[in-house]
């Protein structure tokens, strides 16, 4: 089945220097024409120089000697890595004949980036698209969806009410012209991180320290980030898989449920395409912690450098490039190099999906909440995000007992939607998720056979 607009193979999104020379340049030429569809060429961690698009946080600001390996998102086609997810999803549907534009209308049920990735790529590869996601999520994320000319169809609640999200998708199937890009269900999200995020998290820790990964940190929306960790696994066997969740709403932790600030993370489930085997540890975070920790970065760098003993001007670099999950990331991967004792020269390696662009209102609204912020809060704010944190809010889910717990609460909320006892019990096994990464290489033929580039 041929393409309705033709884009980039897995391999491609993680080598884009593989491409025709013509292809790959008119997409670094492309520049600030965002709806130009040669941009689907631009979906990749890698900056035109070839390098992983990364961050090294400094060890004075971190508080641990490792190295804190930031990779950054921002960057991507619609300006979060979540537009991977979502063009793969939609490929592999054209390529299994499933969908075209002239039939079908693209379903993408979110909580914003997702959404926002599914618009964009519709509107590349000219489809209707209708993003369901709840009403309480930063007011920039509908702002881009309806710029991409995506329509919005909005569910009671906010991040954590995102099984209304599935619900309501579900009286979408019941149309066969819609076509549902299931980010929490679907195998082409697994297969874009492991591969394309895991290899890059992989190389971007290759240039530092000992160039071996210790950990991967990650808190999981859909969970298909955190698929990166199985790739470092099959490279770092000993490597620690963390995932990181709101304490207001601790689901993974103890099946736990509650409303939190955190956007795009903590969902209130486990989310069918979690593997959940490699997954080591997971991290409670207090929701505010990462508000107040982004407002640190964000708009308190002076301060900051000076309570560090950096000197001015040295977190320049890092304006703009942090949303609040990235916040939380980062204080995930601190918390766990401390728990771990890790040493200089180790690495652990985690992600800003997306940049600040999406988030002065939630800044706005912490200005109200917590005023006045004076330098005294400040002060105890940075203690509180840098140097706090508990090894209480980390949990070994390494025992059978935690996987069982855990694919206990998968099998609940997914047999609610149509998901059979003998496909959950297949994903209890390593060998299900290996043979879904190993269809990439047969994906990848029918795409380049199906294109003229
Ligand atoms: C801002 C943000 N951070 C983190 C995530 C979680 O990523 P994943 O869905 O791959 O687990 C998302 C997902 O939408 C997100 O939008």
């Amino acid at each position: 089945m041929k393409p309705t607009v033709p884009g980039p193979t897995y391999r491609e999104m993680l080598h884009p220097e593989v491409l025709p020379p013509a292809v790959r340049n008119r997409a670094l030429a492309a520049g600030s024409d965002e709806l130009d569809p040669i941009h689907l060429f631009n979906i990749t961690w890698r900056g035109p120089n070839r390098q992983i698009r990364h961050i090294v946080l400094p060890t004075e600001l971190t508080g641990v000697p490792a190295n804190i390996i930031v990779m950054v998102g921002r960057n991507f086609p619609s300006g979060s890595h979540k537009v991977g997810p979502a063009y793969a999803t939609l490929m592999e549907g054209e390529l299994a004949g499933e969908i075209s534009p002239a039939a079908n209308t693209v379903i993408g049920p979110s909580t914003g980036n997702f959404g926002i990735g599914v618009a964009y790529i519709s509107r590349l590869k000219g489809y209707p698209a209708i993003v369901i996601m709840p009403e309480g999520m930063s007011k920039e994320r509908y702002a881009r969806i309806r710029q991409y000319g995506g329509e919005l169809d909005l569910t009671p609640g906010s991040e954590s009410d995102v099984i209304l999200v599935l619900e309501r998708t579900e009286h979408y199937k019941k149309d066969p012209k819609n076509k549902v890009l299931a980010q929490f269900e679907l195998l082409p999200n697994y297969r874009f991180h492991r591969f394309v995020t895991g290899r890059s998290a992989l190389e971007s820790a290759a240039g530092h320290g000992n160039g071996r990964v210790a950990a991967f940190v990650s808190a999981p929306g859909s969970a298909g980030t955190i698929a990166a960790g199985d790739e470092i696994k099959a490279s770092f066997p000993d490597s620690v898989i963390c995932a990181l969740e709101p304490k207001e709403c601790s689901t993974l932790f103890n099946n736990g449920r509650g409303t939190h600030r955190i956007e795009g993370i903590g969902d209130k489930m486990v989310t069918l395409i979690h593997t959940v085997l490699t997954t080591d540890y997971v991290m409670q975070i207090h929701d505010d912690d990462c508000v107040i920790g982004l407002e640190l970065l964000e708009r308190r760098r002076a301060m900051v450098e000076s309570l560090t003993g950096l000197h001015a001007g040295a977190l320049t670099g890092i304006e703009g490039v942090f949303g609040v999950s990235g916040l939380c990331n980062i204080i995930g991967a601190i918390r766990l190099a401390r728990h771990l004792k890790l040493g200089a020269g180790d690495n652990v390696v985690t992600i800003a999906t997306d940049g600040f662009d999406r988030y002065p209102s939630v800044l706005a609204d912490l200005a109200q909440r917590r005023a006045p912020i004076d330098d005294a809060k400040l002060r105890a704010w940075f203690e509180t995000v840098f140097r706090g944190g508990t090894s209480a809010d980390i949990l070994d889910v390494r025992p059978p007992a935690e996987k069982q717990r855990l694919f206990t609460y998968k099998e609940d909320v997914w047999s609610q939607f149509g998901y059979k006892h003998d496909y959950l019990e297949q994903m209890k096994s390593q060998s299900f998720w290996d043979a879904e990464y190993n269809r990439i290489d047969g994906i990848d033929r029918a795409l380049a056979d199906s294109r003229n580039l």
